[in-house]
C-alpha cells in the first residue's frame, strides 16, 4: 500500500480524479466501483469536468455499486443510487446499461447479492474500487468484525454507521441494514483507492495505519492489498 498525503481536500481530490483518469486511459473498458459519501464528492466533480473537457470516451466503462441502504428508495437524495446518478451518471450521460447498482427495495435481497456477484464475474472483476473510511473503519458496509471472505451480502449496520448515516438524509430515517460488496471484492479489485479527509477522520486514519491488520478495523486490510493507495489530506494525516 502507498500513502499519499495532500495539503488540503482540494489537492487530494485533484490527485484522486487524476488517478481515476489514468485507469480510464489505460483501459477504456474498465469496471469501476465508486463509493458515495462526503469524502469523494469533489473528486467526482473534478473527474466529471475533466472527462467532459478532455472529451474522454467512457461509453464502454461499467459502473458497479459499492453499497446501498436497505429500504431506502432510489428517489431519496440520501440513497447511494441518487448520489451516483446526480454526481456522476447524469452529468456524464452514462448509458443505463452500463450502470449496475443494488436494488435495496427488492423483495429478495439475497438474490440481489447473487445477481451482483454474477455480474462482477461476467465483467471479469473490478478494475478500480474507490472507497471511503467510515469512522468505525468500515469499507462499504463491511462493518467491524464482518467476514473477510464475503462477496456481496446483506449487512447488519453498526450503531455508529446508523448514527453517522443520518447526515445524508434531511428526514429522520430508520437505517438497519445495507447491501454491500464484500471484502473479497475489495481484495480482488485490481486497484484500490481509499480516501479520508478532515480532522474527524484523523483517529481512524491512525488506526488504519497502525492497528493490527484485522477485520475489527476493516480499513486496516488495505495494508494487505497489492495495489492500493491511501489518499488523505494533512488534517486526516495528523501531521502538524
Ligand atoms: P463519508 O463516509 O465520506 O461521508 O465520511 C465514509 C464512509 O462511511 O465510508
Amino acid at each position: 500500500m502507498n500513502c499519499s498525503v495532500h495539503s488540503d481536500y482540494h489537492q487530494m481530490s485533484e490527485f484522486a480524479a487524476n488517478e481515476i483518469l489514468s485507469v480510464l486511459a489505460a483501459n477504456p473498458k474498465a469496471t469501476l466501483c465508486l463509493a458515495t459519501g462526503d469524502t469523494p464528492l469533489l473528486t467526482y466533480q473534478l473527474l466529471v469536468e475533466k472527462i467532459i473537457r478532455q472529451k474522454i470516451k467512457i461509453s464502454q466503462i461499467h459502473f458497479v455499486g459499492l453499497d446501498e441502504w436497505v429500504g431506502v428508495p432510489h428517489t431519496n437524495p440520501g440513497s447511494c443510487h441518487y448520489f451516483l446518478h446526480k454526481n456522476i451518471f447524469t452529468p456524464l450521460n452514462v448509458n443505463l446499461k452500463n450502470i449496475h447498482l443494488f436494488d435495496a427495495l427488492s423483495a429478495n435481497l439475497a438474490d440481489e447479492c447473487k445477481k451482483m456477484n454474477e455480474l462482477i464475474d461476467r465483467l471479469q472483476g473490478i478494475d478500480l474500487m474507490l472507497v471511503g473510511i467510515g469512522r468505525n473503519g468500515h469499507i462499504g458496509f463491511n462493518e467491524p468484525g464482518d467476514a473477510e471472505n464475503n462477496f456481496a451480502h446483506i449487512s447488519q449496520l453498526d450503531p455508529l454507521t446508523i448514527e453517522v448515516g443520518q447526515k445524508y438524509f434531511t428526514e429522520t430515517i430508520h437505517l438497519q441494514k445495507g447491501l454491500t460488496l464484500g471484502l473479497a471484492h475489495f481484495y480482488a479489485a485490481r486497484k484500490v483507492m481509499m480516501m479520508a479527509n478532515g480532522i474527524k477522520k484523523k483517529e481512524i486514519v491512525k488506526k488504519t495505519l497502525e492497528y493490527p491488520i484485522s477485520t475489527q478495523v476493516p480499513a486496516t486490510l488495505i495494508r494487505k492489498h497489492q495495489n492500493a493507495i491511501l489518499i488523505i489530506d494533512k488534517d486526516a494525516s495528523g501531521q502538524e
